[in-house]
């Protein structure tokens, strides 16, 4: 594909062979598709798993990267995120990783006379198609098939572009998805794709339990104020007493940053049972997978 943008445009053939490519990279298989060839990584929000992971994927497909610095650049002097990705591809890069606050950014370039590939690493509310991808590689290394699954999705879903990827997707793929937190958040999006239950409920029942952070930077005023994190820990925070009623084999995840004593408590985040640590190690690969995917496509 040409582009990757959302998880809906991928089918469950494209998800496995992601996975497949991903997991012989973690395995040692070398790839030099990227020898001589420029990434920019544009993140006009900020990041720390994706941008990072990133740069290494591309470093070790042998590519280079031009240094994209969003609050210097000439976008602050008004210039367009399209002028702005063309001025890149014109000085050399092959391919463009964008994370923007804006819901569907991309569509500003597409249809236009840009010539490289995008990688989706974030828009908004909507979709982060990298994340999803490590989160069901993790889960696909754990249980070994990724249908038949029952996993929750406990947090501040209606802001999140992780909740928006992974619930569809995993609905696509034949799992059932559940949804804990505030009521608020639980979306008629979310209630067209799965139940919301208590969060206790959640931890008995589920195969996978993955944790979301508050987004206080798209909150309003008033839920912010409102807002009390030890209120917020006892209803829907995950703490040892709820870790053990989860099943045996039971995961939990977290796509991260985490805040830990608000949606997790802090010995958890490293317990026997949380993948979260694993899912970043998996993003370096994933992301390997989905580079060498579109340099392919854009040879
Ligand atoms: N999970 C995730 O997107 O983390 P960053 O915001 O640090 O990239």
């Amino acid at each position: 594909m040409k582009n990757i943008l959302s998880m809906s445009q991928l089918s469950n053939q494209e998800v496995q062979d992601f996975i497949t490519s991903a997991l012989e990279f973690k395995k040692g298989r070398k790839s030099t598709i990227g020898k001589d060839k420029f990434a920019v990584n544009m993140f006009f929000e900020n990041s720390t798993r994706t941008k990072s992971s990133f740069q290494v994927a591309e470093m070790k497909l042998g590519m280079q990267q031009i240094v994209f610095d969003a609050a210097k650049s000439s976008t602050t002097k008004g210039e367009s995120l399209y002028d702005t990705a063309r001025t890149l591809e014109s000085v050399g890069a092959n391919l463009a990783v964008i994370r923007h606050s804006e819901d569907e950014y991309y569509n500003q370039l597409l249809n236009r006379n840009l010539g490289i590939p995008i990688i989706n690493a974030g828009d908004g509310a909507g979709q982060h198609p990298s994340q999803s991808l490590l989160d069901l590689m993790t889960i696909y290394e754990h249980y070994g098939r990724l249908d038949g699954l029952k996993v929750a999705i406990i947090g501040d879903l209606s802001h999140s572009r992780v909740a928006h990827s992974d619930a569809e997707i995993l609905t696509q793929l034949g799992s059932s998805v559940y949804f804990g937190g505030l009521n608020s958040w639980y979306t008629s999006e979310f209630q067209a794709m799965g139940p919301h239950k208590a969060v206790d409920d959640l931890c008995r029942e589920m195969d996978v339990v993955m944790l979301l952070r508050v987004q206080h930077e798209r909150l309003s005023t008033e839920e912010n104020q409102n807002f009390s994190k030890e209120d917020y820990f006892e209803k829907y925070g995950l703490d040892m007493r709820r870790v053990n009623l989860m099943k045996k084999d039971a995961m939990i995840m977290h796509p991260a940053p985490v805040n830990r004593g608000v949606e997790i408590a802090d010995e958890i985040v490293e317990c026997d049972k949380s993948y979260i640590f694993k899912q970043m190690i998996n993003g370096t690969f994933i992301r390997m997978a989905m580079i060498e995917s579109v340099l392919k496509e854009n040879n």
